[in-house]
């Protein structure tokens, strides 16, 4: 009897110590969640299902780095605009929603190691005679607080661009006419032109963009926690497959 109560107060205790410890390992805005704010209208990148489930290259990224650092994901649907500066109001913990990794967003958040690479694309109609040597001349639809959207400005002036919340309302804009084209990631610019009719997507010459992930600034643990489950998802090939998966998905 006395050789039960100890194993039992034993058991009893390291199963404490582990709890404690599964708890306290990282100060979250929810304990034991990272909660992360994302816009889903990003394919492949993040988007809704049919069930309105948040899916995509991230989320399963994001899946397997949160079951390796012992915390469980909790996304938060928002626009890109809000999704970029919620970590730092401490609405969530990290913004995971295809960011571009830009010197004037490194006072906003930490970015993690980045993962891919993407250019800048122009989708639009079919037949339209739009290029990158004449989009000057016509209406550019953007998501606002967008890479595509600060280009389009900074190129073609205000005049010429139309800013959308949703690269969904963008997309409808494009195909009733409202405007003539959107300036957007290749990759998603291709996911559209697969799920719209009529859609073509044309090559720009801007310069490279990494994505990586924005982690609220001054949790130098969970950073590294983050990177280095990133950093053993892309040596052994599962990044890679996640994204060849979604690619020839969609
Ligand atoms: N890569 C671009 C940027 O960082 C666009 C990201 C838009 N993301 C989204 N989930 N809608 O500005």
């Amino acid at each position: 009897m006395k050789k039960l109560i100890a194993l039992i107060a034993v058991l009893t205790l390291s199963l404490a110590a582990f709890g404690a410890v599964a708890e306290s390992a990282y100060t979250t805005v929810e304990a034991g969640k990272l909660s992360i704010s994302t816009s889903p209208d990003f394919p492949p990148f993040e988007y809704t299902d049919d069930n309105d489930n948040i899916v995509g290259i991230e989320p399963d990224i994001m899946a397997l780095i949160c079951e390796k650092i012992g915390l469980e994901p909790n996304w938060i649907a928002m626009d890109f605009d809000a999704a970029l500066v919620a970590p730092q109001t401490g609405k969530t913990d990290i913004v995971v929603s295809g960011v571009t990794v830009r010197e004037d967003r490194k006072t906003m958040f930490d970015f993690t190691n980045t993962y891919v690479s993407i250019h800048q694309a122009i989708l639009t109609k079919e037949g339209a005679g739009i290029d990158e040597t004449n989009i000057g001349d016509y209406l550019i639809g953007v998501q606002s607080g967008t890479t595509g959207h600060i280009y389009a400005e900074d190129d073609y002036g205000e005049d010429h661009v139309a800013a959308y919340d949703k690269y969904g309302m963008a997309v409808a804009a494009l195909t009733n006419g409202q405007v003539d084209c959107i300036l957007l990631d290749d990759m998603v610019a291709q996911a559209y032109a697969k799920r719209v009719p009529g859609l073509v997507v044309l090559p720009t010459s801007y310069e490279q963009e990494d994505f990586a992930f924005g982690l609220a600034k001054g949790h130098e643990d969970l950073l590294s926690a983050i990177n280095a489950a990133l950093d053993e998802l892309i040596a052994d090939g599962t990044v890679e497959d996640i994204i060849v998966k979604y690619q020839t998905a969609e």
